[in-house]
């Protein structure tokens, strides 16, 4: 499934330092040796930070699922009205999280811009609302190029990254003005043949990766530990049709550690002064993605004692970057560029899951348990995140008090055991046909879901119109829309 490889992204991300290897059982092994005595992260005490009192409600529990955040819809309501699953997106809390994301990263002297990257989420209402916003797109594939294009993103404000772009999807690209970032030496030769055709110069960057932590991303760009850099800023420089406009690094994902990106500015700072040497002139600096989202990590991908993100988070990131590029501005001709491309950060909290309870057990050694409509076909996130899952609250009955919630795990329908949407989840005793509510889930879930087994459900945005339906419910005929039985071994007609 295509959620091992988000999975891999964060066992083996530098946020990773310091806790349990993937498979290491339940006591997590601390690698420290590994990690020179000046790289150690600091010890983070465990915290605990108070909930605002608007969120807890009359038994003093967070009010996850208020009404509020669900543009103050009935959960139950909108499941009659548009089946159960059903995914629900919050718009006021998309175009707020992308302002507050946008707003971290402002600093005097340089033109801030946020390239949102479209894999994250690409339904197409949920990438409108972000162009709205004044966003621009960080896409990896043609299929994305023709989607933001048909959403009405002009060139300029493309950013085109990834190992593997044709040769056709490049050619189309440039002469439309995106930015390129070029990945490879055998993807530059093809830049080059492209740019020779071309009557305006092509826009690229370059993405450059760089030994830092303990699971450096260096499947992508050019190394900077070696010559590959200041080689393909030497071809680059020689070609008269090239303008190396951009510098890229993108270090991993849900990024805790804030000198990641201190090392990443630094780094792309040094490798503008040695192409201003060559005589290029980059405006531009891209720090990629990576910054954590409101969701909380399993114990065993986090910091020891666990991380947690206050609403001043981002500044942190947005200090160690600002502050780096305010003193280099000259190096990118007085008034630079800085490009960030969030994924998770700005989408995952406005996304909710809503489900059924379709049946209940209390299974031996693993206590109440309840079955779901909703499997991790939806939420693949749930194999290195612990989501929030609530049971929304009901006019007509009484909250269960504290005492009477009980850790509950969450499976979903499908056949498999690893189907289980959330250990322990508290909650209190629930009955067949209740919903809950599955938060934070706006981040990979529709991009990397799946129909296996059963079909995706309908996605409905909550704005100020009222419920709008932004994705149809599949039925089994959509899925198998594609397919042919040849005639021969048809036993009934099946090809439309
Ligand atoms: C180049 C690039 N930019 C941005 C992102 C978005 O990452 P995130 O969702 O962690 O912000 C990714 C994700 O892997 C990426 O590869």
């Amino acid at each position: 499934m295509a959620d091992i490889e988000q999975f891999e992204d964060l066992t083996t991300s530098d946020s990773a330092q310091g806790t349990a290897e993937p498979g290491g059982g339940d006591a997590p092994t601390i690698e420290l040796e590994a990690v020179p005595e000046n790289k150690r992260s600091p010890y983070v005490r465990p915290a605990l930070s108070p909930l605002p009192f608007f969120t807890v409600n009359k038994q003093g529990l967070p009010e996850l699922t208020s009404r509020s955040e669900l543009n103050g819809e009935d959960v139950r309501k909108l499941l009659n009205k548009f089946g159960s699953p059903l995914y629900l997106v919050s718009e006021d809390r998309l175009r707020k999280d992308f302002r507050a994301f946008q707003q971290a990263f402002t600093s005097p002297g340089i033109e801030t811009r946020v390239a949102y990257s479209v894999k994250t989420n690409y339904l197409p209402a949920i990438c409108s609302i972000i162009f709205d916003e004044g966003g621009w797109a960080e896409i990896v594939s043609g299929m994305e190029y023709g989607l933001v294009k048909a959403l009405g993103v002009p060139g300029r404000e493309i950013i085109f990254n990834g190992p593997h772009k044709t040769y056709d999807e490049l050619q189309t690209a440039l002469a439309d003005g995106c930015i390129v970032n070029v990945d490879n030496f055998d993807e530059l030769s093809m830049i080059e043949e492209i740019a020779s055709e071309l009557s305006s110069p092509a826009r690229l960057g370059i993405r450059i990766n760089f030994r830092y932590g303990l699971s450096p991303w260096t499947k992508f760009g050019f190394s900077d530990d070696n010559e590959e850099c200041q080689q393909a800023l030497e071809r680059i420089a020689r070609h008269p049709n090239l303008r190396l406009d951009l510098l890229h690094n993108h270090s991993g994902t849900f990024q805790l550690l804030h000198e990641v990106y201190e090392n990443s500015i630094t780094r792309l700072i040094d490798v503008a002064k040695r192409a201003r040497e060559l005589g290029l002139a980059p405006t531009m600096v891209d720090v990629g993605g990576g910054f954590p989202s409101v969701n909380t990590l399993k114990p065993v991908f986090d910091v020891p004692g666990g991380s947690t993100r206050d609403e001043g988070h981002l500044f942190r990131y947005a200090q160690v970057i600002c502050g780096k590029l305010q003193r280099a501005r000259d190096l990118f001709g007085g008034r630079p560029t800085l490009v960030l491309e969030p994924g998770r950060a700005v989408v995952d909290a406005c996304t909710k899951l809503a489900c059924t309870v379709v049946a209940r057990k209390e299974i031996e050694g693993q206590g109440p348990s309840v079955i779901v409509d909703a499997g991790v076909n939806l939420v693949p996130t749930a194999c290195y995140y612990d989501h929030g899952v609530q049971r929304p609250p009901a006019e007509s009955r009484e909250e269960a008090p504290v005492e009477f919630r009980r850790p509950t795990n969450v499976f979903g329908p499908l056949c498999m055991q690893s189907d289980q949407l959330r250990e322990r989840a508290l909650l209190p005793e629930v009955d067949i046909g209740d919903p809950l509510v599955i938060d934070n889930v706006g981040a990979y879930c529709h991009t990397q879901s799946s129909q296996f087994i059963q079909s995706r459900p309908a996605t409905v945005l909550l704005g100020p119109e009222g419920p709008e339906l932004i994705r149809r419910r599949e039925t089994w005929e959509d899925i198998f829309a594609l397919d042919r039985v040849p005639e021969r071994i048809a036993r009934n007609p099946f090809n439309k």
